[in-house]
């Protein structure tokens, strides 16, 4: 016997969501979606939810189970029932609630749309099929793979504070083009995806890809996005620049300059940019936080050397 507690929201009847319990005895094997239909169907049929195919492939049952989300029909019961015998269950992060569990994911589709989510061909259609060899398939195979749940967009960290992110799941859905060896449009889509909003405002939690219920683990995709962009020379923007001055600095020395690297990142020639870390510098200072003015190199400096030079070779 387990306590469902459960985020009830009806604006038609009380504009501010409460939590409402129900004791149910849990099946054996039962998913958490089998115990959502138990309590709809047996204890109040108002329950609200999305679910189609029961079998983790159409992605619509995802919802938040004590804070984080996941696919209702693809996991046990019994294995999310907390040391107070309860589940909690709410609507998806990041999106708004319309009823109950059910959030309203125009968001969601109109940031996959802004990727153009179809195949852009390098030549005119064939008479049949257009070949791929399994190797190039194998590059978009993860990514091949999203059903689109919104689990990953759920608990997103860089969408909580900020609206504009494109998101796991549409830059997951870009990689999928991006990384197409039939498509046409490789340096348009990097460098779309390299302007605010996109690749390089992943704060690297990785939580996307701890979320996905599929291989499509967005975050690996995201990274396989910036090393594109980077090989196709999209540099003009913080975030590549960003990475760019890292990798410098550590192969360097072996450290972080961190007096350099803010500054390389910002562009040396971005005046306005430059003068926008000011404050910072200041607050720093007065912290006794500024790093130190001369850089040292670590004592093993060579070694890290020898281990960038493999990598290129
Ligand atoms: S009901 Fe289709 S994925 Fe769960």
């Amino acid at each position: 016997m387990a306590t469902f507690r459960i985020k009830r929201f009806n604006p038609e009847k009380q504009p501010e969501p409460y939590y409402e319990e129900f004791q149910l005895d849990i099946p054996p094997a039962a998913t958490l979606l089998d115990c959502m239909n138990q309590i709809k169907w047996t204890l109040d049929g108002s329950l609200t939810y999305r679910m189609s195919c029961r079998s983790a492939i159409c992605g619509s049952c995802a919802v938040k189970s004590n804070g984080h989300a996941l696919l209702a029909c693809q996991r046990q019961a019994e294995h999310l029932v907390d040391d107070n015998d309860t589940i909690t269950l709410e609507p998806l992060g990041n999106m708004k609630p319309i009823k109950d569990l059910v959030v309203d994911f125009t968001p969601f589709w109109d940031k996959v749309n802004k990727v153009k989510p179809y195949l852009q061909p390098k030549e005119a259609p064939p008479e049949k099929e257009r070949h791929q060899s399994q190797e190039a398939f194998l590059v978009i195979d993860d990514a091949s793979t999203c059903i689109m749940c919104g689990a990953c967009y759920s608990d997103c960290n860089t969408l909580e504070v900020d609206d504009n992110f494109l998101g796991p799941a549409a830059l997951a859905k870009a990689q999928r083009f991006v990384g197409d060896s039939r498509d046409s449009q490789t340096l348009e889509r990097v460098k779309e995806l390299s302007e605010p909003g996109g690749i390089w405002d992943c704060t690297h939690c990785g939580e996307c890809s701890e979320r996905c219920p599929k291989p499509a683990r967005p975050f690996e995709r995201i990274k396989e996005i910036m090393t594109v962009a980077l090989e196709q020379g999209v540099h003009n923007n913080t975030g590549a620049r960003h990475a760019l001055s890292f990798f410098n600095s550590v192969k360097r020395s072996g450290n972080l300059n961190e007096n350099r690297i803010p500054v390389e990142s910002m562009g040396i020639f971005n005046i306005p940019g430059l003068l926008s870390l000011l404050p910072i510098g200041v607050r720093m200072f007065l912290k006794g936080k500024v790093p130190p003015v001369i850089h040292h190199s670590i004592e093993e400096v060579d070694d890290v050397k020898r281990i960038f030079k493999e990598l290129d070779q």
